[in-house]
């Protein structure tokens, strides 16, 4: 699907771009943007657990998720922590159901606090800024608000514009794909999209080239895009699970694209190894030399290495990542 911006003034700004710079907002209020004109229903278990924890009524907590009523930093806090206690405990934040029961729609919103929290943890191991990580996990589908279909990307970077979010709104456009190439996990190639022969990104002469491609070979993936990439690979609606599992559940619902495929799997496997090194984990001879899409490797070559990089990093993800002290909520001076 070709992504535009609604108009030039989007489109001038994501050009010039070009880094992810620490966020002046905290985590309370990020959760709270997307807490904001959800319904009551979207919201039921969340403003139940805040009812009995913070001893208000009902209609206040709700007022709280609207901004109808103030809240200080350390409020806002606890209802983050009361969120994540809320999905941790096997529930999505609301009870609202579309689709026959089917589709919960705020199950995307645990997903986007899982990879918040699964950012913040990257970031700690990397030393980047931990708020500013977990925020950009929070808010990477805020387009989920409007559409649920691709276009969430654009409009996502548009609406976190338009509400002052400037630092944050780059990530809705990096989130979906690896390393500026055009391709996303779970989408069809573009037309005139091509892997060459070194196992790079390519386009056809004469290709149109939509805003985000172009918005792509202008910008410089940094630690923070890298990181939220990882973590929207690992963090489901239910928790957080290894990249080749999250890739083979994606693979249930959608077929992966072939053009697509082998350079995301070889780019993402590359990506973990990155990762991998500079979070401390060993890194074995057979997966050192980072791997490229060439036309001569077939798929099942790609997909074995990122099987076992994926396991690799899952591991170490377990036992050094997850475990490092970690103060979720903790806000920093700004
Ligand atoms: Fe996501």
């Amino acid at each position: 699907m070709k992504l535009y911006f609604s108009n030039d003034e989007y489109r001038k700004k994501a050009l010039s771009t070009l880094n992810v710079e620490k966020s002046k907002h905290t985590v309370g209020d990020a959760f709270l943007l997307i807490t904001k004109d959800l319904s009551k229903e979207d919201l039921s278990n969340l403003i139940s657990i805040m009812e009995k924890e913070l001893n208000l009524p009902l209609d206040i907590c709700y007022k709280m998720t609207q901004n109808e009523v103030s809240v200080n930093d350390i409020t806002k806090s606890k209802i983050v922590e009361l969120a994540y206690k809320c999905i941790e405990s096997g529930k999505t934040l609301g009870e609202k159901t579309i689709n026959n029961g089917k589709i919960n729609t705020s199950s995307w919103i645990s997903h986007v606090l899982y990879e918040g929290k699964l950012a913040r943890e990257f970031a700690i191991k990397l030393g980047v800024d931990p708020t500013t990580a977990q925020i950009q996990g929070i808010l990477h589908d805020y387009g989920r608000k409007i559409t649920h279909s691709f276009e969430h990307v654009t409009k996502g970077y548009e609406k976190l514009i338009d509400e002052g979010w400037k630092e944050e709104a780059s990530s809705c456009l990096t989130h979906s794909f690896l390393n500026g190439g055009r391709c996303a996990s779970n989408e069809q190639a573009e037309e005139g999209f091509f892997v060459d022969e070194n196992g790079n990104p390519c386009w056809m002469d004469g290709t149109d080239k939509d805003d985000i491609t172009i918005f792509l070979e202008n910008y410089k993936y940094s630690t923070y895009d890298k990181v939220l990439n990882i973590a929207d690979l690992m963090a489901t609606s239910q928790g957080i699970v290894s990249p080749y599992d999250r890739i083979a559940d994606i693979a249930t619902r959608r077929k992966l694209d072939s053009t697509n495929r082998g350079y995301f799997l070889a780019e993402f496997s590359n990506t973990l190894v990155d990762i991998l090194e500079k979070t401390g984990g060993k890194i074995p001879e057979t997966v050192k030399e980072p791997i490229k899409a060439t036309p001569n490797l077939n798929i099942e070559e790609i997909n074995e290495r990122f099987k076992a990089v994926s396991d690799i990093f899952y591991t170490h993800y377990k036992s050094n990542i997850a475990k490092q002290k970690n103060n979720l909520i903790e806000e920093r001076e700004i």
